[in-house]
């Protein structure tokens, strides 16, 4: 990430991400964001991290459990490493210039690029004329939650690349219709081994909150009994582990709990299987178990602590929503001027 974050654009560096408040928190979440956020946060560049209310609404959400999972996304962040003095932390609604820019770039957006989005067609599924528009906009939203700040980096998972990759070229359509350099063409920053963490049950699907199966996936608020059993009881294949990353050819499951692993312990894949090659996945998982529980547990713990005073989580929010609006409102004002809104 530091040195993703020197290279490119005459813009300064700058750091945005969001994650959606829809449910659980997920080691998905954790390994493929929330982890990589505070090792970005760590080397000193500006960084911006969003609760997406507004995206989240795209499916239906229950108002309360809405208000729930944006504190607990809030206290998860916190619980992480973030420090909202350092990151600027805020729900995206608080924020209107994200709304108000996501219009311009629904303007900007054509129909054909939204359809051709993966997730799209996963979400809307076989009944798209009944998603709602909102989800089809969605990632004209998200560029603009992006642009609305001349973000340059986007630490995000694999799944969200292509959502980054529409933001570059409504930036570049943008520049190019007005004859303008206002926009910068932003970096998706998808590095590390866990920016795509599998289910623990089917090593083909990405580990998600929507999975039905709870043992699917490890969440963030799993107490440590939960974790090691999820993980003891997570799929495997017969053999036993390689020693090299050829090995893992073909092998999802096994690829995937190596993955964590490496993640979790901050080393590379090859450092894991150079430790770990030739043993059973019965005395591999109980290692995997502890490292887990040891990483895990204590944000599980500090996040319910946090979520006891909900009164100071919206403190942060808002002080947070309050610094983002110093940097978004003048963008948004000089993009207004640039497409010709009188009273800019
Ligand atoms: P969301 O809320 O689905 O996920 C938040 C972040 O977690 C990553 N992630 C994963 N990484 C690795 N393995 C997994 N199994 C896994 N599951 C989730 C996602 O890649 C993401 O980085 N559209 C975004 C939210 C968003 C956003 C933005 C992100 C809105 N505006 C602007 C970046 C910049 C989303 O739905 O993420």
């Amino acid at each position: 990430m530091s040195e993703a974050v020197q290279t490119s654009s005459a813009f300064t560096p700058r750091v945005f991400s969001g994650i959606q408040p829809s449910g659980g928190l997920t080691l998905g979440n954790y390994l493929g964001a929330m982890k990589r956020f505070v090792d970005t946060q760590n080397t000193g560049v500006q960084s911006i991290y969003c609760m997406v209310d507004q995206h989240a609404i795209t499916v239906w959400q229950d108002p309360e459990n809405l208000r729930r999972a944006t504190r607990e996304l809030c206290a998860g962040y916190i619980a992480s490493g973030l420090d909202p003095e350092k990151s600027i932390l805020f729900n995206q609604s608080q924020v209107p210039e994200h709304a108000q820019l996501g219009w311009i770039f629904n303007c900007v957006a054509r129909m054909g690029w939204m359809q051709r989005m993966t997730q799209w067609k996963d979400k809307a599924g076989k009944n798209s004329q009944n998603a709602s528009l909102g989800l089809f906009a969605y990632p004209a939203l998200m560029a603009a939650d992006i642009l609305v700040y001349h973000a340059t980096h986007v630490p995000v998972g694999e799944d969200q690349k292509q959502h980054v990759e529409l933001t570059r070229d409504i930036a570049t359509k943008f520049n190019h219709d007005y004859k303008v350099d206002f926009f910068p063409i932003p970096e998706p920053v998808i590095e590390g081994t866990a920016t795509r963490v599998m289910s623990l049950r089917d090593g083909s699907k990405k580990m998600s909150k929507s999975d039905p199966s709870d043992a699917s996936r490890i969440n963030l608020t799993d107490d440590a009994d939960t974790i090691a059993k999820k993980i003891r009881k997570a799929k495997t294949d017969p053999e036993a582990l390689p020693s090299d990353v050829e090995g893992l050819e073909g092998r999802s499951e096994a690829r995937n709990l190596v993955n964590i692993y490496a993640a979790l312990s901050e080393t590379s894949v090859d450092a894991v299987l150079a430790e770990i090659g030739g043993k059973q996945f019965s005395e591999f998982k109980p290692l995997l178990a502890d490292l887990a529980v040891d990483k895990l547990a204590p944000i599980s713990t500090e996040m319910a602590r946090l979520m006891e005073d909900a009164a100071e989580i919206d403190k942060i929010l808002a002080r947070g929503a309050e610094r983002a609006r110093e940097i978004a409102a003048p963008i948004l004002k000089e993009t207004y001027k640039i497409v010709g809104m009188v009273g800019a």
